[in-house]
């Protein structure tokens, strides 16, 4: 069996990969400080699965940790989703940003180098690509990343590939996720903000549910055809088997030695913030409250990803639409209003 290391695999994307994975016939260890995420969302990936992950609780930047869990555990391969992803606070706060993003990386890679680990895939983000002239965008977007989160992400893509250039055996690949929403659907496992949801998905399962009022629709006056931006919505289980599909892909002939290839996973398909809101509506099967508020900073009016590299490299292609997002999402949030909590 081949085992693989998901750092970060008890968070909201990482839970659900490491079900796909299990499912897929790996071996999976989590490792997780749990500083974002509850031990709970791996006990129930457990109950879903065939296969019982391993877990590990560690910091990315403790060495040490990583060296007693690559001695105790043959890993063929990394999924690297560890991380701090909140873009306000990391306007607040660059320095954890550079320290939890950027060190901890760069900790993670030189413990896989000690160990001969030999492969990694890492959870980029589509903020990298900045404010993009061309809709849907490609891999080859230039990137310019508009704040710290977005340029942590940059740098550790940048680390990465020039590890992996000069490393003997070393292939990785970087993936660059659009926006992640929904939920498995046994309604199990999800994604479980701690605080203020920032995100258009969270919020709203939090008004439908009343634990908030009104969803603020942030700008109508945006040059879209209902006045509200637009972005590229995937589920979280489709992105999920996009990992899946990487990791098949570094493990087969077809993948290259010392090259990293940047894959966007997205539908492809955008849809507006009045849309995802009708969307809610119908899937909750009731109405929720919703009012036009003022642009949110920083917002830009379409991101939408060009998906067929994808397609041609790993196969991938998503499944689930805007109407499978939402409910599943629903199903989460109503069966667990508090989250794991
Ligand atoms: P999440 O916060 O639910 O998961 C991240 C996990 O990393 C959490 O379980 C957290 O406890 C853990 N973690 C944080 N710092 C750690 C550290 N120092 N050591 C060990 N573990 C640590 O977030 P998510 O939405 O599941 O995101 C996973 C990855 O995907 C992140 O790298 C994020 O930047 C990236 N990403 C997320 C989105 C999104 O919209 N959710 C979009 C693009 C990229
Ligand atoms: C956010 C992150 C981005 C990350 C992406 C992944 C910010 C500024 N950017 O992008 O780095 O890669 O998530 O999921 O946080 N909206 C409302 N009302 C709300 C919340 C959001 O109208 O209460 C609107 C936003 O203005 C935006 C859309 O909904 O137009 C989506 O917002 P959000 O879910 O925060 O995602 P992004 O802004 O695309």
């Amino acid at each position: 069996m081949v085992k693989i290391l998901a750092t970060g695999g008890a968070g909201f994307i990482g839970s659900h990969v490491v079900l796909e994975l299990l499912n897929s016939g790996y071996e999976v260890v989590v490792f997780d400080n749990l500083s974002n995420s509850s031990r709970a969302s791996i006990e129930r990936v457990a109950r879903l699965t065939n296969g019982t992950p391993e877990f590990v609780e560690g910091d990315i930047r403790d060495a040490a940790a990583l060296d007693a869990l690559f001695k105790a555990h043959d890993i063929t391969a990394v999924i690297h989703l560890a991380g701090l992803k909140a873009v306000g606070e990391s306007v607040a706060h660059p320095e954890q940003y550079y320290d939890v993003n950027v060190a901890g990386s760069t900790t993670l890679f030189n413990a896989m180098l000690r160990h001969g680990v030999k492969h990694g895939v890492f959870s980029s983000s589509a903020t990298v690509y900045g404010e993009a002239e061309v809709m849907p965008m490609p891999e080859t977007t230039p990137t310019g990343p508009v704040n710290p989160y977005g340029k942590t992400k940059l740098m550790i893509e940048q680390i990465l590939t020039d590890i992996t250039s000069i490393g003997p055996g070393w292939r990785s690949m970087i993936l660059r996720y659009f926006n992640p929403v929904g939920a498995h659907k046994s309604g199990q496992i999800g994604e479980d903000p701690l605080g203020f949801p920032d995100n258009l998905f969270p919020f709203i399962a939090q008004v439908a549910t009343g634990r908030r009022a009104v969803l603020n629709i942030f700008g109508d006056d945006y040059p879209t055809p209902d006045g509200t931006a637009i972005r590229d919505y995937i589920h979280v289980m489709d992105l999920a088997r996009g990992h899946v599909l990487a990791i098949d892909y570094l493990l087969s002939d077809k993948a290259v030695d010392n090259e990293t290839p940047v894959v966007n996973l997205g539908t492809g398909k955008g849809s507006s913030v009045k849309e995802v809101h009708a969307a809610w509506e119908a899937a909750c099967g009731f109405d929720i409250p919703a009012q036009i508020a003022p642009r949110r900073a920083g917002d830009v009016t379409i991101y939408c990803a060009d998906a067929a590299k994808a397609k041609e490299m790993l196969g991938w292609e998503a499944e689930f639409d805007l109407a499978k997002m939402c409910e599943d999402h629903w199903r989460w949030q109503k069966g667990n209003p508090e989250g794991y909590r």
